[in-house]
């Protein structure tokens, strides 16, 4: 059987327990991935102890104590904190999500954090975005037309611009990405689930004139025909939207035009 071992360092490990407290009750325990690019050292877990009734009820509160009160190296990114910025996305409990828009009392036991899987690590629960950002950049989110512009606004009838209803809503917070099989074996091809359902927001929408265009870039091998429909996607959207039926309807229009 073929031995598999993993780099030197890349091991993670039990870290530091922080500030046990003498006695659990009212305390809830957090488990935190944590690495230094600078120190040399493998990653770790360390944990870390949050009293409720001093904490406010979303992890993202309990990150922000642990930062301001335990340990002022802890690194993650946040913004908003309440679902709109989308910098805050992370593994928690084992499903990609929202620290702003996890409640600490739906994780039974110690609240378990990642970093967003199967990404690069720039430190602790903060990943690259380099290269979704750049995959984003590809399909081109903006409004592309070649009639003159008109004198105040591009005009959207009612029925038209609610086709954009469970696509604008997208926060870009990469969940439904990091979440797809397909995309971690194959992000170096595969555009992944937020960047195609942009993609079927522009094409959708009645004012953009380059739908053509847009469905020319789509039509490779790997692009959006790696999406196999396993739905992760849709299942751990924090946003409730619904990636893989982007995606099957960008398939479609793709099938349609060659008809
Ligand atoms: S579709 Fe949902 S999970 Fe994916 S990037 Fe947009 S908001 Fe995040
Ligand atoms: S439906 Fe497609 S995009 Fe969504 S998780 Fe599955 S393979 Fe990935
Ligand atoms: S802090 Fe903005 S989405 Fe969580």
């Amino acid at each position: 059987m073929v031995q598999l071992s993993l780099p030197q360092k890349s091991k993670v490990v039990t870290g530091k327990t922080w500030n046990k407290p003498a006695s659990k009750a009212g305390w809830k325990e957090f488990r935190i991935y944590r690495w230094n690019p600078e120190d040399g050292q493998n990653p770790r877990i360390d944990t870390y102890w949050v009293e409720r009734k001093t904490c406010g009820p979303m992890v993202l509160d309990a990150i922000i104590k642990i930062k301001n009160e335990i340990d002022p190296t802890l690194t993650f990114r946040r913004s908003c904190r309440e679902g709109i910025c989308g910098s805050c996305s992370m593994n928690i409990d084992g499903k990609n999500t929202l620290a702003c828009l996890k409640a600490i009392d739906d994780v039974k036991g110690a609240v378990k954090i990642y970093p967003l899987p199967h990404m690069q690590v720039v430190k602790d629960l903060v990943p690259d975005m380099k290269h979704f950002y750049a995959q984003l950049q590809s399909i081109e989110p903006w409004l592309k037309t070649t009639s003159p512009t008109p004198p105040k606004e591009w005009r959207q009838s009612r029925e038209d611009r609610e086709k954009l209803d469970g696509l604008y809503e997208c926060i870009l917070c990469a969940c439904c990405s990091t979440s797809c099989p397909s995309y971690w074996w194959n992000q170096d091809r595969y555009l992944g689930p937020a960047a195609l359902l942009q993609a079927q927001r522009w094409v959708i929408d009645s004012r953009d004139e380059a739908t053509g265009e847009r469905l020319d870039n789509l039509e490779d091998p790997f692009r959006i025909y790696r999406c196999h429909t396993i739905l992760n996607c849709t299942k751990t959207c924090p946003k409730g939207l619904n990636p893989a039926k982007a995606i099957a309807e960008l398939k479609k229009k793709m099938v349609e035009r060659r008809v």
